[in-house]
């Protein structure tokens, strides 16, 4: 399908939207095909996701046929306990709290309270509010409570999704607070491309590229780096 030209705009970057765009963006004929072909959005997903196309940090949602995935994988392992670390508007928390058994949580960690506004009353709606324990403080804070509280190695699912810079932090804690076989999946791990040579004041992009070399070599996982989104890693715990 790639033609010589794409190749060449591929060199220069400018293709590398359209191989890994996030779905909502639309602008990829193959990944509406994905989307037309896969996608079972619940209908409250829906609506919430209609209404983050209103907020001006939109490109931040994740994208429906990641979430998608991760809610199988969570559905999968049989997830009860999970955490999301970068809540936004709250798609993939949502997702996730449809496919926890009814006593299971998703902690969910944000900084921003205007976000968990617009998140909160889609919770309610799909019923399942009880399920999403938001604790709006910088997210490190709540993984160092959850650690302090005996909670280590109880965890089956975690999402990264926060600020670049604390992304290994928040990879070492996450580890220790999912157990054998729990999952730690890494959003953004492509970062649209720059994670090749990132330049030198790009420091977002040069700890994403760190920590993607890191995880190569650790033993404490296995894992696979996924081009859905803009690049999905998933660490399973050995
Ligand atoms: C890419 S968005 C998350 C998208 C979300 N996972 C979804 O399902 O659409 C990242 C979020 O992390 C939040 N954030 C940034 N720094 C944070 C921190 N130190 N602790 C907790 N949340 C943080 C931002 O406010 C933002 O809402
Ligand atoms: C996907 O579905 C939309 C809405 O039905 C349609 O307009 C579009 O042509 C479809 N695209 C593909 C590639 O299937
Ligand atoms: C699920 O997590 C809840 C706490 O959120 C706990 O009370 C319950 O025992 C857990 N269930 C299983 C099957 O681990």
């Amino acid at each position: 399908m790639l033609c010589t030209f794409s190749l060449i705009l591929a060199l220069t970057g400018l293709c590398r939207s359209a191989l890994i765009s996030k779905s909502h963006e639309g602008d990829d004929p193959l990944l509406q095909y994905v989307v037309n072909n896969s996608l079972r959005e619940h209908p409250v997903l829906t609506k919430l996701r209609l209404r983050t196309m209103e907020d001006a940090r939109n490109v931040m949602m994740v994208a429906s046929e990641q979430a998608q995935l991760m809610a199988n994988l969570a559905k999968l392992i049989e997830a009860n306990k999970t955490i999301e670390i970068g809540l936004y508007t709250g798609y993939n928390a949502l997702s996730l709290a449809l496919v926890v058994p009814e006593n299971g949580r998703v902690v969910a960690c944000e900084i921003n309270e205007d976000y968990v506004k617009i998140g909160k009353p889609f919770f309610a709606e799909a019923g399942v509010e009880n399920k999403i324990d938001i604790r709006l403080k910088p997210a490190v804070e709540t993984l160092d409570e959850l650690l302090s509280a005996g909670e280590a190695g109880m965890y089956d699912f975690v999402f990264i999704d926060a600020d670049k810079k604390n992304y290994e932090t928040y990879y070492e804690k996450s580890l220790q607070l999912v157990r054998k076989g729990g999952i730690v999946a890494i959003d953004n791990v492509l970062w649209g491309g720059r994670v090749i040579n990132p330049a030198e004041d790009d420091l977002s992009s040069q700890a994403i590229d760190k920590l993607n070399k890191k995880l190569h070599k650790d033993e404490r996982i296995d894992l696979s780096m996924l081009t859905v989104g803009d690049g999905l890693t998933l660490a399973i715990k050995r």
